[in-house]
């Protein structure tokens, strides 16, 4: 039998909250978020600002170096990122150890873990600020080059080197859609989209992903393996995975018919397992401010571009019918920021299953800023308890 006096003076007073729903894991200066309001705020600027008028690059100065960056610190920024845009040579022969069909998630993860072979000084103990600011700024500048080749290879089609005349999101987008012809320009309409949906995705307070690297990161551990651990996080379809999983959601209802009463039904159905992905969020309560932006670039884009896409159809219906539904009034259920984002990158030509890699792309500043932070707060190693359930007072019959 158990003791139970024996166990509380081995587990002392323990507060347990499973998936930290009310637990706070870090003081940050980062992002501001109220759920209840449906606000979003980097540094203090709102994220409709931020969306509207700034380039990625300046959010991810901003959220990294926590002000906006004049000209002069802008072009020094992207100068000293263009320096640093190939990756080694023989990195290129992972690409071709991978099975060819294999997810660019698992790719992608494994490829960043391995910047930390080429580069060992980033676990150098105690790096002088420059020293640790390089290790950021390379990890800036090759992971655009990383994402290109992975969907180059996944093609089999030849690699296209960085150009570095052009910006950051005109740079990763030429690797990605280059042809390899002197009159090629990458379309400005794209590049403002990706630079849109870049920023709306740079960070999110202690998400899944970025509370992973920042407890990786806790233990002294090198920038380039704490983000591979928060890639790894943001792969589920509970949280980054899910633009993937909206995509192919949708893609079934439109097979299906396209009846969203009937996909609404199933996803209130307690003994489906059906969700309605791209549906609620942890912390908002309220609409998700980052699927306000998405779902008006989206109508936009798309009648740029020229694309009538079907499933924007279903999706819109599904939204409409779900939001006058008591089952997600009830439990403010709203579509989160996957919900849309997934129709555009197919718009401009992405593949579902890269879908969840540009998440990663654009959440890199977020991870590397809250990274900075905890590790310039000297936060102690992250080191959660437990309530212990199992048995305490066993011997061995031998
Ligand atoms: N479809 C149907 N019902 C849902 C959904 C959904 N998408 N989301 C939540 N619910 C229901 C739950 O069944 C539960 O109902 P109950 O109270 O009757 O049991 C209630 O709403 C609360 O849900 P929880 O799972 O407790 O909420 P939690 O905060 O743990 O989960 C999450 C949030 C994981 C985002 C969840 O809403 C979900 O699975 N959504 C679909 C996946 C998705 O879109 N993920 C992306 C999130 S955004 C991001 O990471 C970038």
């Amino acid at each position: 039998a158990i003791d139970i006096s024996k166990l509380r003076d081995l587990t002392g007073h323990i507060t347990l909250d499973l998936g930290y729903k009310n637990t706070g894991s870090t003081k940050s200066a980062i992002t501001f978020l109220d759920g209840e309001e449906g606000i979003l705020k980097y540094r203090g600027y709102p994220i409709e600002e931020l969306a509207e008028k700034a380039s990625f690059l300046e959010v991810a100065y901003l959220l990294i170096y926590g002000a906006l960056p004049s000209d002069q610190e802008l072009e020094n920024f992207q100068n000293t990122i263009s320096k640093h845009t190939l990756i080694h040579e023989d990195m290129k022969k992972f690409f071709d150890g991978f099975p060819s069909k294999s997810h660019p998630m698992a790719q992608l993860g494994s490829l960043v873990f391995s910047l930390a072979t080429f580069y060992p000084e980033s676990f150098k103990q105690n790096q002088t600020y420059e020293e640790l600011n390089l290790t950021i700024i390379k990890l800036l500048a090759k992971l655009p080059t990383i994402v290109a080749f992975i969907y180059k290879k996944s093609l089999g089609h030849p690699l296209i080197y960085p150009k570095n005349k052009y910006d950051y999101v005109t740079n990763y987008l030429w690797m990605t859609f280059g042809q390899r012809t002197e009159d090629y320009e990458v379309n400005p309409k794209i590049v403002s989209a990706m630079n849109k949906l870049l920023i709306l995705h740079a960070d999110h307070e202690q998400n899944c992903s970025t509370s992973t690297v920042r407890i990786v990161g806790s233990s002294d551990c090198n920038l380039y393996a704490s983000v591979s651990a928060g890639i790894a996080a943001l792969w589920g379809p509970l949280h980054g995975g899910a633009n993937q999983a909206v995509i192919e959601m949708l893609e079934r209802i439109k097979e299906d018919g396209g009846d969203t009463d009937k996909w609404i039904a199933k996803a209130k159905d307690k003994n489906d397992p059906f969700r309605m992905m791209g549906f609620g969020h942890r912390v908002y309560k309220n609409f998700d401010p980052r699927a306000k932006i998405i779902k008006k670039a989206c109508d936009d884009i798309l009648e740029s571009l020229g694309i009538n896409d079907p499933v924007l159809a279903i999706a819109k219906r599904l939204e409409e019918a779900a939001l006058t539904d008591p089952y997600f009034i009830e439990r403010k259920l709203y579509p989160n920021v996957d919900f849309y984002s997934g129709i555009i990158y197919r718009a401009l030509g992405f593949p579902s299953e890269f879908f969840t890699v540009l998440f990663a792309l654009g959440r890199l500043p977020g991870w590397i800023a809250q990274w900075k932070e905890m590790k310039e707060n000297k936060e102690p190693i992250g080191r959660p308890r437990q309530v212990y359930t199992g048995e305490v007072n066993k011997t061995m019959s031998k």
